[in-house]
């Protein structure tokens, strides 16, 4: 097969995804790497190339990458993950919304622009947990235990657009991060950021049951293939804190043939546009029964 993987500059010596190109490569598959805001791309050639069986991206939020993938599904072309999926989990206002509609288990919401506007959530949604709605990597994430804190926050938030407040989900300073590639699930957990004094971990764990259908559940509301889930254990049970398009993969056992394999397979049931909510909904002419 022929794949087009886009991959920014964040990531250009990031074993994610480079060893999975090369794992493709391999395989016998043709891998071309596009680096969007890393070189000159010659727009016009990719449009009338049509030559790819599926476009796989692997981008940093905010990054160039997305509207091209956006630009080759609106083509007609198979991607990976599927480009409507991946828009609504990078803004987490927009997940945390669609989230809730769906009955996941994700903490109350609040967006503003300026972090002072925060101070209107009654006292007893304390501590808040206040972060950029396009965040990644820990960026500017921030406990909050008094509302007379929230100023204090201006300068480190200034530039982030908008943001999101949620109750502190109480937990013993672990994330579990669920990673799934085309169904596949696996956990791993990591110390906290927001638990800096917590002894750093990051191993493999099993999965629970319960853990395991919130992740699948998160997969089937977004339309996302391969994605991870950080989810906390807290009083009340597993909670959805974030969810990541293409994310690291860091700690899984044999990522790089999982993931590799994950790509093949999705490029070959051509299974991204189908699996957006709401689209098996919509009656093909054939479940119509033709000239019905
Ligand atoms: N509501 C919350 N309650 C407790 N901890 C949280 C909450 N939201 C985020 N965290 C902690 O902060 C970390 C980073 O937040 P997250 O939403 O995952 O943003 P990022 O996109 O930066 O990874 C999470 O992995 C988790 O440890
Ligand atoms: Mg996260």
């Amino acid at each position: 097969m022929r794949f087009c993987f886009l991959v920014e500059e964040h990531y250009r010596n990031d074993g994610m995804p480079l060893d999975v190109v090369r794992r493709l490569t391999e395989w016998g598959h043709r891998v071309d790497v596009l680096r969007p805001g890393g070189s000159l791309l010659d727009l016009g050639a990719l449009v009338r190339s049509g030559q790819h069986d599926a476009w796989v991206l692997k981008t940093v939020s905010g990054g160039p990458g997305l509207g091209l993938l956006e630009a080759a599904a609106g083509l007609g072309l198979t991607t990976v993950n599927d480009a409507r999926a991946i828009r609504p989990v990078r803004d987490k206002a927009q997940a945390a919304v669609i989230a809730a509609h769906h009955g996941l288990p994700v903490p109350q919401t609040w967006a503003a622009a300026d972090p002072a506007e925060f101070a209107l959530i009654p006292q007893q949604h304390y501590p808040l947990v206040v972060k950029p709605a396009d965040g990644s990597s820990g960026r500017a994430v921030h406990l909050v235990e008094r509302p007379d804190q929230l100023p204090t926050l201006a300068a480190d938030l200034a530039g982030e657009g908008l943001l999101i407040a949620q109750p502190y989900i109480a937990n013993p300073g672990l994330d579990l991060k669920v990673y799934c590639a085309g169904g596949e699930l696996f956990a791993t957990e990591r110390t906290s950021p927001l638990h800096p004094h917590h002894p750093h971990r990051e191993r493999p764990v099993a999965l629970s049951a319960e853990v395991a259908a919130v992740a699948a559940q998160v997969g089937e509301v977004f339309g996302l293939d391969l994605y991870g889930v950080d989810v906390l254990l807290g009083p009340d049970g597993p909670v959805v804190v974030d969810v990541n398009d293409f994310p690291s993969f860091r700690q899984v056992p044999d990522a790089v043939d999982t993931v590799a394999g994950a790509v093949v397979r999705l490029a070959r049931s051509g299974s991204a546009w189908p699996s957006v909510p709401g689209a098996r909904l919509v009656p093909s002419s054939a479940a119509l029964g033709g000239g019905r």
